[in-house]
């Protein structure tokens, strides 16, 4: 039995239209419907055109949603942009900041990250924050500077394990098929969990994610480490069978 309840959130990334998205969540909330003991908490984070349609399908069900990304600001002229407020809106509970490919493909700092996730928390959805380093970083034996510097500057001041969940993915295994070695995970979880401890006062309660090619095969022994509260789940969260899989694997 964890010490924190496991989080298994899958995010679709800009994948998913209409007919397939919904089919998608629909065969979720049946896997759900008769497994009411599931030990996961189950989040699903579809593109930003499918948020209104899934969240019909999830009202009512113990499966939460999120979007992808906030803006800093409630509201104003942002063309293209949604903010915090409009997912609340929309029923979310949830919101993933800082995601590495939002960081590579739209140059977001560690300073963005944290006043979106400072946006978050203004509009009540948790903030999951991305964190991970690249392959270079690894090789070279930065990677736990690299990641801590990523946690102290993208975390808002005064966060709680309510309003915030961070996610660790190293950028080399996301979407590649490679996964972290368990050895690896396991140590930059248990440097994270003490630097959110010196961060905040119940910081070393936050649940702390680990991302990056996480399949049913290689689940259980991330999720069964000790410091592992939970994954973020990219392409395997496209296949119901496979992401219900990797919920199972919290028992
Ligand atoms: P992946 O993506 O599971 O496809 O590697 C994880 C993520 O980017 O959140």
């Amino acid at each position: 039995m964890k010490a924190r309840r496991p989080l298994i959130a899958g995010n679709w990334k800009m994948n998913g239209f209409a007919i397939r998205g919904t089919q998608l969540a629909g065969a979720l909330v049946g896997r759900v419907a008769e497994a009411p003991d599931l030990a996961a908490e189950l989040l699903i984070c579809p593109p930003a055109t499918l948020i209104a349609p899934v969240g019909e399908l999830l009202r009512g069900t113990p499966i939460s949603l999120g979007g992808q990304d906030c803006h800093p600001a409630e509201s104003g002229a942002h063309t293209g942009d949604i903010s915090a407020e409009m997912l609340a809106d929309l029923g979310c509970d949830y919101v993933i900041v800082g995601h590495s490919e939002r960081r590579a493909d739209h140059g977001e700092s560690d300073e963005l990250v944290r006043a979106k996730a400072e946006a978050a928390a203004r509009a009540e959805l948790v903030a999951i924050v991305c964190v991970g380093e690249t392959a270079e970083q690894r090789d070279s034996g930065d990677a736990l500077d690299v990641v801590r510097r990523q946690v102290r500057g993208s975390l808002p001041s005064g966060f709680t394990p309510d309003s915030v969940v961070v996610a660790y993915e190293p950028v080399w295994a996301i979407g590649t098929g490679k996964v972290a070695r368990p050895e690896d995970v396991a140590e930059m979880h248990a440097a994270i969990r003490a630097q959110m401890g010196e961060l905040a006062d119940r910081g070393h309660q936050v649940r702390l994610l680990y991302g990056g090619s996480v399949k049913p095969d290689n689940a259980a022994g991330l999720l069964g480490l000790e410091d592992v509260d939970g994954a973020l789940v990219g392409g395997a969260s496209l296949n119901a069978d496979d992401f219900w899989a990797i919920a199972k694997t919290c028992g």
